[in-house]
């Protein structure tokens, strides 16, 4: 039995006072963290504050991305290193819109993911096809490729204890939501994939989400399907109100 996880992405949205609040009015819920896991993906000069303002609660903080390298010049960037410092326990990689704007690649993606499990993040690795790939057919080979290049070199430990967003690029901030039936069979393919390269036990623990205008209308659906085990939300996490509903979706 697969524990869900909800996860929202703020990207460069709120002031530290908004996130604050966010956070003030979410631990007010009563939220059931044995069936659902809540993390919240915030701007990197939140975490701490963030961090410091969960303690003892069912929220888990997550960043939005991390450089490699342990430490060095790379003006601008934050390390995994640093993330496990603050107390920071997830991590999205490989968003589309970093692989989109800030060149991140397959390789980057795979260095990244390694580098998050030497310092316990756990990563929220994104995989997903453009419009374009899906017309052609090519949604499943682009994200199986995806997907073997980020786990490359990781143990079975390991990928047992990543999570997987499939998010196809087309469905992120549209508002078009990829139907169930089709999420779910791009993410049972990806469970696939997974039992050819590491094996039965590793595949059937793996948790996959799905992400792209998830919202309180759509998600129980989604999670109804056998292969999606959480959502990776950008708009629908902003407030409060309608995370805690996809919260409740989880339960
Ligand atoms: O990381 C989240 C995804 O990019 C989905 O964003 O829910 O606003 O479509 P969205």
């Amino acid at each position: 039995m697969r524990k869900r996880v909800i996860a929202g992405n703020w990207k460069m949205y709120k002031t530290l006072s908004e996130a604050k609040d966010f956070v003030e009015q979410l631990r007010e819920k009563q939220v059931d963290s044995s069936k659902v896991e809540t993390v919240i993906c915030a701007p990197a000069l939140f975490l701490d504050q963030l961090v410091q303002a969960t303690k003892d609660s069912f929220i888990s903080i997550g960043a939005q991305t991390m450089h490699e390298e342990k430490e060095g010049a790379f003006t601008g960037e934050v390390s995994g290193h640093q993330l496990q410092d603050l107390g920071v326990s997830y991590v999205v990689i490989g968003h589309s819109e970093r692989r989109q704007y800030f060149n991140e690649t397959d390789d980057t993606v795979n260095k990244k993911v390694i580098a998050a499990f030497e310092n316990n993040l756990t990563p929220i690795i994104c995989v997903g096809e453009t419009l374009e790939q899906r017309e052609q057919n090519e949604t499943e080979s682009i994200v199986s490729a995806q997907v073997m290049a980020a786990l490359e070199g990781l143990t079975e430990e390991s990928v047992e204890n990543s999570i997987i967003a499939y998010e196809p690029i087309w469905a992120i901030g549209t508002g078009k939501t990829a139907t169930a039936d089709d999420a779910n069979d791009v993410c049972q393919a990806i469970r696939e994939t997974i039992l050819d390269g590491f094996g039965e036990e590793v595949a059937s623990s793996v948790r996959i989400q799905y992400g792209g205008s998830v919202k309180p209308e759509n998600i129980e659906e989604l999670l109804s399907k056998e292969h999606i085990d959480g959502a990776l939300v950008g708009g629908a996490s902003l407030q409060a109100d309608s995370f805690v509903k996809l919260l409740e979706a989880g339960e």
